[in-house]
């Protein structure tokens, strides 16, 4: 499933990211494309161990631990540190899917791209183009969200970035491994979870509030690899 999570950083940090990212060295995306990737991708990002990248990376992965929407509809195990990315000039990503496996650097770890995210940077009103267009079994959705709203949808998912006419677009991205791969048995346990808190507002002390609470957490055994 996708998910807008609506003002994941506030407008202040939006603007402290911001000034970070514009005074950045950027270097040609294609440096990190795959062989396939390469011939679709035009577009700037930040090298993976600049330091802007890693601290702003960190930071975000902060605002990430303290995400209910995003705990709870990603089921995190692995989180891989943000990435950055900036297009204008025409710059543009075709059709793909992101790649299944990734490693860690200066780990042995790999995480798996169970779930992709896109965090923007710029207002829409910034630049023209740049939508992230997503397909997936129930059409096709264009995403172009204010700075500081992210979105995440399966990493199965085949998407692109149109290409920016006017302006500039700064967006972080990076995958999660879900403790739970299956995005409909997330989906599930996702719904599940919304429903045991809409109910312990509105009849906190009814005894199905812990019976049901138990069916979350033996369905999340049943289904969860760590
Ligand atoms: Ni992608």
């Amino acid at each position: 499933m996708m998910h807008i999570i609506p003002a994941l950083l506030s407008p202040a940090q939006v603007r402290q990211c911001r000034e970070a990212l514009e005074s950045a060295p950027w270097v040609d995306g294609r440096l990190t494309a795959g062989h396939i990737a390469v011939k679709a991708k035009s577009n700037l990002q930040l090298a993976e161990d600049d330091p802007v990248a890693v601290r702003l990376g960190e930071f975000i992965l902060s605002v990430l631990a303290k995400s209910p929407y995003f705990i709870a509809a990603t089921l995190p195990l692995r989180v891989l540190s943000p990435r950055f990315n900036r297009y204008e000039g025409g710059g543009a990503y075709g059709n793909h899917i992101d790649n299944a496996i990734f490693s860690v650097p200066g780990s042995p770890d790999r995480v798996r791209s169970d779930i992709s995210a896109t965090l923007f940077f710029s207002d829409p009103d910034e630049y023209e183009g740049g939508e992230l267009v997503i397909e997936d079994t129930y059409g096709t959705h264009q995403v172009k969200l204010p700075a500081g709203h992210m979105v995440i949808y399966p990493g199965t998912s085949l998407h692109r970035v149109t290409p920016v006419t006017r302006g500039t677009r700064y967006a972080a991205f990076f995958w999660t491994q879900s403790l739970v791969r299956d995005d409909g048995d997330r989906a599930l346990l996702l719904s599940l979870d919304r429903a045991i808190q809409d109910l312990g507002v509105a009849a906190p002390d009814h005894p199905a509030l812990s019976q049901l609470a138990g069916v979350y957490h033996n369905l999340l055994r049943k289904w969860s690899d760590t």
